[in-house]
């Protein structure tokens, strides 16, 4: 993104996400443990599978999340492992499934795994992963925060099939994508935080964490559409104009055909229907969203999210896990990745 906005921009010695890591790593490295073991099976695709999209280099966001907001709430236990494994296991499994409806053939930077092993594939090690994480979910002893995850886990398939039948609707109000996105990406988010919250057995500061955990949710996936257009295939690991080549209409789009002219709305009319999409099409699609601004409109309303995502941490006492969550919002508007 910064090459779009700000070519002199540089990425920091250190981001919130490798503070994270330092701060949370005992933790962090008890859950990478249940995600390796709990990825074993006899059937050895399942494994291989796993192992390969587990270990390609996420960045554990919802993890550290729920870790870090168990602690800001009043610490961590094994419950908050299981907990954390338990999401990251869900959102993989999304990414898998993921990967095959929008025919992406790049994740984390590697070939997507429907690449290697084919669709088929995918989706099934995707149903074994989400339910290993229901096994692990049930570990936690909790059936509090087996609700919150079971919930979170409808509405972010009820996100996808919304999503799914926006494609190519230009006419798509901003509200409709908010409540999409909301959805699909920031559901989690929000159960990441509200779950490992619960998880410290503490409700104090449950309603909060939640709070930070949505708006948050939704900052990183506007972030994530911008970044569709106006980043690089090697700083997120993901092709670029996945989104456009699909016909998804996403907030760039929204204002960059807005802001545009009559012809230029006539280009994305055009453009985002896939049976009449032309080749050089994304080239273009790019320079009017670059002469529109819509990639610093659509941060600018990531920026605002990040915001209250901040505010809702206002009351919460004063701790290095509280410091890092703050700092991971303002981070998740700048990130490059
Ligand atoms: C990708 O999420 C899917 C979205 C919600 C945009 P991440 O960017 O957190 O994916 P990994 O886990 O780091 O690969
Ligand atoms: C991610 O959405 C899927 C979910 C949040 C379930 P995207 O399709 O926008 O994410 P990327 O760009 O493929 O990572
Ligand atoms: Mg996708
Ligand atoms: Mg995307």
């Amino acid at each position: 993104m910064a090459q779009i906005l700000n070519p002199n921009t540089k990425a920091q010695a250190t981001s919130p996400i490798d503070r994270m890591q330092t701060l949370l790593a005992d933790d962090l490295s008890a859950v990478e443990t249940i995600l390796s073991t709990e990825s074993a099976s006899p059937v050895a695709m399942i494994p291989d599978l796993s192992h390969y999209i587990v270990s390609a280099g996420g960045k554990r966001l919802r993890p550290l999340v729920t870790l870090a907001a168990a602690h800001a709430a009043g610490g961590a236990n094994a419950a908050t492992h299981n907990l954390s494994a338990a999401v990251e296991f869900i959102h993989t499994a999304t990414l898998l499934h993921d990967d095959v409806i929008d025919e992406s053939d790049l994740r984390r930077g590697k070939p997507a795994a429907k690449a290697i092993w084919g669709n088929s594939a995918s989706i099934l090690v995707g149903d074994f992963l989400f339910a290993q994480a229901f096994t692990l979910m049930v570990r936690t002893g909790s059936l509090e925060i087996l609700g919150i995850l079971s919930r979170a886990s409808s509405v972010i398939a009820e996100g996808e099939v919304h999503q799914l039948s926006a494609l190519g609707r230009n006419d798509l109000p901003t509200e409709e994508y908010l409540t999409i996105i909301e959805a699909k990406t920031a559901a989690l988010f929000e159960a990441s935080a509200r779950a490992g919250a619960l998880s410290s057995g503490s409700e104090t500061h449950v309603e909060a964490l939640a709070h930070y955990g949505k708006n948050l949710g939704l900052a990183f996936q506007i972030v994530d559409d911008a970044l569709d257009y106006g980043g690089t295939e090697s700083a997120i690991g993901k092709s670029v104009g996945d989104d456009f080549r699909e016909g998804k209409i996403t907030l760039p789009v929204i204002i960059a055909r807005r802001r545009g002219s009559d012809d230029d709305r006539a280009f994305w009319d055009r453009a985002m229907m896939v049976e009449t999409q032309k080749p050089d099409d994304l080239a273009h699609a790019i320079r009017l969203i670059r002469q529109t601004d819509a990639a610093q409109a659509s941060l600018n309303e990531a920026r605002a999210y990040a915001g209250l995502a901040k505010a809702a941490l206002m009351n919460l006492p004063d701790s290095d896990y509280k410091q890092v969550l703050l700092d991971l919002a303002d981070f998740c508007v700048r990130r490059e990745n």
